[in-house]
Parts: structure tokens; sequence; C-alpha cells
């Protein structure tokens, strides 16, 4: 299947885990499991189609409200999908990238983390950024802090405009483009605090299927709409 225009960059909202493993009178942890199998599946159409960067909402800063034991499993489904997934990504030319907040994941995720995005730093086919304690308030914060004690430290005077290109460079996304299109699956209709800076002129597109079902004909649906879309960026053409 060919589409006329594909996205730079499509973000997405991997909702639905628990969902689908209640819905199986299965363990919530089931429902992560099963999710990381789409991850890959999703990593295969991704480099299929080309596009060119894929961000994954995998834990966001208020996913810490959530009960130790289910938090455990996640990061440990981390641990083995990195450690199971590693080479086969890094031989397709996947870059790993990471978005969020260093300071409240362990030594040994920040290690694998850091371990994944060494090896594949020069791989140019498609990076996976991986939004793991990542909020998009804290994201701006933190980016803003950055930026103003970097002019502390160059002289720069602290009230002089800053612009968005200056702004952008702070990021935890730096240097993936803005957002094209926004996907979130499992029904709900809301951005729960992710990549706000960057879906300025995003397309949202939501669907019913529940994530850890989510393949190749969800994600072909998905470009056949924002190939249906006429982006005018606050133009009129
Ligand atoms: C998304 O699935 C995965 C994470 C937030 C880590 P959920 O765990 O939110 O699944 P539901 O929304 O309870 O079905
Ligand atoms: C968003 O899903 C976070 C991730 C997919 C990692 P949530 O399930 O945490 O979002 P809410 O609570 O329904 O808004
Ligand atoms: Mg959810």
């Amino acid at each position: 299947m060919k589409f006329k225009t594909i996205p730079a960059h499509i973000a997405v909202i991997m909702d639905g885990n628990g969902r689908w493993a209640e819905a199986k009178g299965k363990k919530r942890s089931e429902g992560h499991r099963e999710g990381a199998k789409a991850i890959d599946r999703l990593l295969d159409v991704a480099l299929h189609f080309e596009i060119k960067n894929v961000s994954l909402y995998a834990f966001s800063t208020e996913n810490w409200k959530r009960p130790l034991s289910e938090i455990q499993a996640i990061f440990n489904l981390l641990i083995e999908f990195i450690d199971t997934r590693l080479d086969d990504i890094h031989e397709k030319g996947i870059r790993i990238h990471h978005s969020g907040n260093r300071s409240k994941l362990s030594n040994k995720v920040l290690q694998k983390i850091d371990r994944a995005m060494e090896l594949t730093k020069k791989n140019k086919r498609l990076v996976a950024n991986f939004c793991l304690n990542y909020g998009g308030q804290e994201e701006i914060l933190q980016s803003f802090s950055k930026l103003m004690s970097d002019r502390k430290e160059k002289k720069i005077p602290l009230d002089k405009a800053v612009s968005p290109k200056e702004f952008q460079k702070y990021l935890y996304t730096h240097p993936l483009p803005p957002v094209d299109l926004l996907i979130r699956t499992a029904g709900e209709q809301r951005v729960s605090n992710f990549l706000l800076w960057q879906i300025a002129y995003a397309e949202f597109f939501f669907t019913n299927t529940l994530w850890p079902d989510y393949g190749e004909r969800d994600l072909e649906e998905a470009l056949h709409f924002f190939e249906s879309r006429k982006r005018k960026f606050g133009g009129l053409s």
C-alpha cells in the first residue's frame, strides 16, 4: 500500500494494556507484556513505510501513582525489552532515543537506556523515541530552567526574548521534528500530558483498538486518515 504523504514523526499514546488483560481475565502485567509485542510490530511497519521518527509513550510522570507492583512490572518489561530486542533493533537501523526525566529512573534502567542509545547512535533509518518518566509540562519547565542557567553561565541577559528555535534545543525530544500525527489507542480522546509543545500542529487520530491488539492494519488506517487531512498551519491553504 502506498501513501501520498507520510508523516515525518508519529507519536503514539499506547493505551489499553490494562483493559486488554482484564477483558481476558489476565493480570494487568500480561497486558503490558503483550503491549511490548505491539511495539515490535509498530516499528516494523514504520520501517516499511519509511516513517523517520516514532515517539512511544511508555511511562508518564503521572504513572507513579499506580501500585508499586505494576510499576515494577512495567520497568522489568522495559529491561527485558531492551535485552531481547536491542541487537535486532540495531541491525534494522533503528536509533533509540529517550525522552523524559532521568532523575527518578533506577540506575539499572538508565544503564540499559544509555547502552541502547550509544550502540544505535549512528543508525539512520528510524528514530524510536521511548518516552519514559515523561511529562509534557515537566519537560517544558526543565527545558526553560536549563535554557536560563545556560544564559546565566554565558552572561546572556536573562530578560532577552526566548525564540521557539532556541527553546526547542532544550526539549527532551531534540533533535526530532514536530509531531505530524498523534495516535491514541483504547478509545480515550485526551492528551494525558504527552508532547505538549511538539503537538502544536499535529493531526489527532483516535482508535478503539487496545494497544496489545495494535497492528499493521491499524497503522495503515491512521496513515490513510493523515493523508486525507489538509494541513494549513494557520494559513489559508
Ligand atoms: C497503557 O495502558 C500503558 C501504560 C500507561 C504504562 P494502561 O495500563 O493505561 O491500560 P488501561 O488504560 O488501564 O486499559
Ligand atoms: C497515558 O496513559 C500514559 C501512557 C500511555 C504511558 P494513561 O492510561 O496513564 O492516561 P490516563 O490516566 O488515562 O489519562
Ligand atoms: Mg490507560
